[in-house]
């Protein structure tokens, strides 16, 4: 008897080394010998009665200490399958907070907005302050101010929104001139970006669309301040081998008016299907400010001049 029961003592600590991998063996294991039906050490007790009745207190003596024995080695285990689970959990879950994280992607500005950024970093380098107009104007600044006579055909319905007989959706960021010279005088350096409107729909003309202003105002602005600036905006702008080039035009509130185009930035001048073969693109109307308008402003023609130039052109 003695003997089977250090078999089942051997076979127990066998079973712990084969079964020492993770708790749910751990726990079959156990059930094998402690369970109160199926153990086998709970079918040793149930042999009792077949024991001779002298050696049956010894027989239980060695049983119930084979049991304590077990109940201790089992909970040892299991002990240690808890940790060691735990432990490849911690190891698997571990998180490296050195790694580079994922990019995150956020969106890009709109391309006009881009545009319209390092337009103002280029003039606001040759120290140019920013003036930002009202997208509703009224008749005055965006056309009487700037001598833009009544039958002048951009006052037509057909070509400006009309909120009533008064008040408009403003055309032409010039408009922000008037503003500026009411308020500030001379020297006056500003730039003014906005949304400007037009009555004219179809594949190439939208009826809202951007346009940057800029104006100068001081003693003895002539054209070619005009010109040597305009060349250096167009060299950060499109690239140091871009050149300009000055064409007469005619706008109310400037005299003389020109159109400034610059060499393509496609072909350099040789000319391709952007440039429609002409080497050139139009890239604003400018001028030198019309004395009637530094008048409308009570600002002396004879003491000072000015130069603008309204970046985005769309022909009326
Ligand atoms: N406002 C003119 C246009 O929209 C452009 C311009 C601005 C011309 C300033 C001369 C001076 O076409």
């Amino acid at each position: 008897m003695l003997e089977e029961l250090a078999a089942i003592k051997q076979e127990i600590l066998e079973g712990i080394e084969k079964n020492a991998t993770s708790r749910s063996n751990a726990f079959e294991l156990r059930k094998q010998y402690l369970d109160s039906k199926v153990g086998k050490i709970g079918q040793l007790m149930k042999q009792m009665k077949t024991i001779a009745p002298e050696e049956r207190a010894e027989f239980g003596k060695n049983v119930n200490e084979l049991k304590n024995w077990a109940l201790e080695k089992f909970t040892e285990l299991d002990e240690k399958m808890k940790a060691l689970e735990l432990d490849l959990r911690y190891k698997s879950e571990k998180i490296d907070v050195t790694m580079p994280s994922k990019k995150v992607k956020t969106g890009n500005l709109h391309p006009i907005t881009q545009m319209r950024n390092q337009l103002i970093d280029v003039f606001a380098g040759m120290g140019f302050e920013i003036y930002e107009g009202t997208e509703i104007e009224n008749d005055y600044y965006n056309f009487t101010a700037l001598n833009t006579p009544a039958d002048h055909p951009a006052r037509d319905m057909q070509d400006t929104f009309y909120l009533s007989p008064e008040f408009l959706l403003r055309t032409q960021t010039s408009a922000g001139q008037i503003h500026v010279m009411e308020a500030k005088k001379p020297p006056i350096k500003i730039l003014s970006p906005g949304k400007v409107f037009r009555s004219d729909d179809d594949a190439t003309h939208s009826p809202m669309f951007t346009q940057m202003e800029g104006l100068v105002v001081d003693e003895k602005i002539t054209l070619c301040d005009l010109k040597g600036m305009l060349d250096v905006f167009v060299k950060k702008i499109y690239g140091e081998n871009t050149t300009t080039r000055l064409r007469p035009s005619y706008f109310p509130f400037t005299e003389p008016s020109v159109e400034v185009d610059v060499s393509c930035f496609e072909c350099g001048g040789k000319g391709c299907k952007l440039c429609k073969g002409t080497g050139w693109i139009e890239i604003l109307g400018a001028g030198i400010v019309n004395r009637k308008v530094l008048e409308n402003c009570d600002i002396d023609p004879d003491k000072y001049s000015g130069l603008a130039f309204g970046i985005g052109r769309y022909r009326y």
